[in-house]
């Protein structure tokens, strides 16, 4: 009897922890710009995993347009190989696919449609019991990391061409800090693409006659001088309004932070790309408090309109 009221006890008491600790959290994938097939590849959805914590109870959204994409949990070797023939995955086709996470372990999701895996539709993370100390919301963002200048590739493996979709530049914006001495390179084939630097309007109605430079010899280095708005699209006839395209929003260097001499701009870093490199491609570290937190937000829609 008291042995039974004692389990009874212990199950209330883990009923009530559950509750109390475990703070589901739904995590949206890709953020802002959903579940797609990224530019650059598979690690865009490396990198946006790698800035959050999947616990037990929480929820993974796939946010996509039902017709365009669809979405399957998969085996390690499907997701790896990205076929699902003989699998029995149920591949989920209707958007958003909310998928509730059950167990600890590894979680392979992958797009079915056509090469959607292949160029990158594909995202595995791994499950853990404990959530751990929740941040709060509340919590500000810590204060950003000084760092030297950055020189990023533009698309990064993609480089700089007409890329399948009209968000593909917005995308791979996204969440990168740039700061004024930061530096942006576009690698593309001479002769195929420039680049061209434009105003907001010209890059909003994608206006090809009205252009503030052009460089034609690829790679192009461009040192982002000054802060605020910056545009860059192509002259060549429909290459902007077929997505390529790119907004960017450069922030003055902060000098409190360094102190005289003591933030070295020395050690340049650069955007390779490649796996755990940073910056994310679709996000920074502070994704989870917010995208108010954002140093920048970006003008995707009028790719959007333009797709
Ligand atoms: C999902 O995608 C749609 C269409 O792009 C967008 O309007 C909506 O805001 C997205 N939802 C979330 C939670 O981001
Ligand atoms: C997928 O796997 C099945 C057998 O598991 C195989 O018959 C098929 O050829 C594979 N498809 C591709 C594209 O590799
Ligand atoms: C598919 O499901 C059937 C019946 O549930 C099972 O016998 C079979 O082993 C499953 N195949 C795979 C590849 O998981
Ligand atoms: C998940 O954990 C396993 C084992 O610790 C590790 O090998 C794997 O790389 C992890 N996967 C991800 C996506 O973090
Ligand atoms: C370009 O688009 C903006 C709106 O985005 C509009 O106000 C402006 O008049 C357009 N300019 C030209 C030259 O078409
Ligand atoms: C051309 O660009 C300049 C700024 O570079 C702007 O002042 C001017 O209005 C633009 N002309 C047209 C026709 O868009
Ligand atoms: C650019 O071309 C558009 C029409 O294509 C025209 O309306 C506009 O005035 C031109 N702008 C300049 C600066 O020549
Ligand atoms: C483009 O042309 C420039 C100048 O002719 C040359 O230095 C550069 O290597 C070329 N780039 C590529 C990618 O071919
Ligand atoms: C900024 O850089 C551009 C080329 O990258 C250059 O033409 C311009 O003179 C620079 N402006 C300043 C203020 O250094
Ligand atoms: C730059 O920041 C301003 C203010 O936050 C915002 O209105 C604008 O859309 C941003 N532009 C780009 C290209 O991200």
């Amino acid at each position: 009897m008291g042995r039974q009221l004692t389990i009874a006890i212990l199950a209330i008491t883990a009923v009530a922890l559950l509750h109390s600790t475990a703070a589901q959290q739904t995590h949206l994938v890709g953020d802002k710009f959903g579940w797609l097939v990224p530019p650059g590849g598979a690690y865009a959805y490396e990198a946006w995993a790698e800035t959050q914590t999947f616990a037990v109870g929480d929820i993974l959204e796939f946010n996509f347009t039902t017709g365009e994409q669809d979405v399957a949990r998969v085996t390690k070797e499907a997701f790896e190989s990205c076929n699902i023939s003989n699998t029995n995955a149920t591949v989920e086709t209707t958007g958003p696919v909310y998928f509730k996470l059950e167990t600890v372990g590894q979680y392979f999701f992958i797009g079915t449609k056509d090469k959607r895996c292949e160029l990158g539709q594909k995202l595995a993370i791994n499950v853990t019991a404990n959530p751990g100390p929740n941040p709060s919301p509340s919590v500000p963002a810590p204060a950003p990391t000084p760092r030297g200048p950055v020189t990023y590739t533009v698309g990064d493996k993609l480089g700089w061409i007409v890329p399948g979709s009209g968000y593909a530049y917005a995308t791979w914006a996204y969440g990168k800090t740039f700061i004024v001495g930061d530096t942006l390179v576009f690698n593309f084939v001479n002769d195929t693409q420039d680049v061209a630097v434009v105003t907001k309007s010209a890059y909003e109605n994608c206006t090809t006659n009205n252009t503030t430079a052009v460089y034609t010899k690829s790679p192009v280095s461009i040192l982002l001088n000054t802060s605020g708005e910056h545009f860059f699209t192509s002259t060549y006839y429909r290459h902007c309004v077929l997505g390529q395209k790119l907004a960017i929003n450069v922030t003055a260097r902060s000098t409190a932070t360094s102190p005289s001499g003591s933030v070295a701009p020395s050690s340049p870093t650069t955007s390779t790309g490649g796996p755990g490199s940073a910056p994310a491609p679709f996000s920074s570290a502070p994704s989870k408090i917010g995208s108010g937190h954002f140093t920048f937000v970006l003008i995707s829609m009028a790719a959007f309109f333009f797709y």
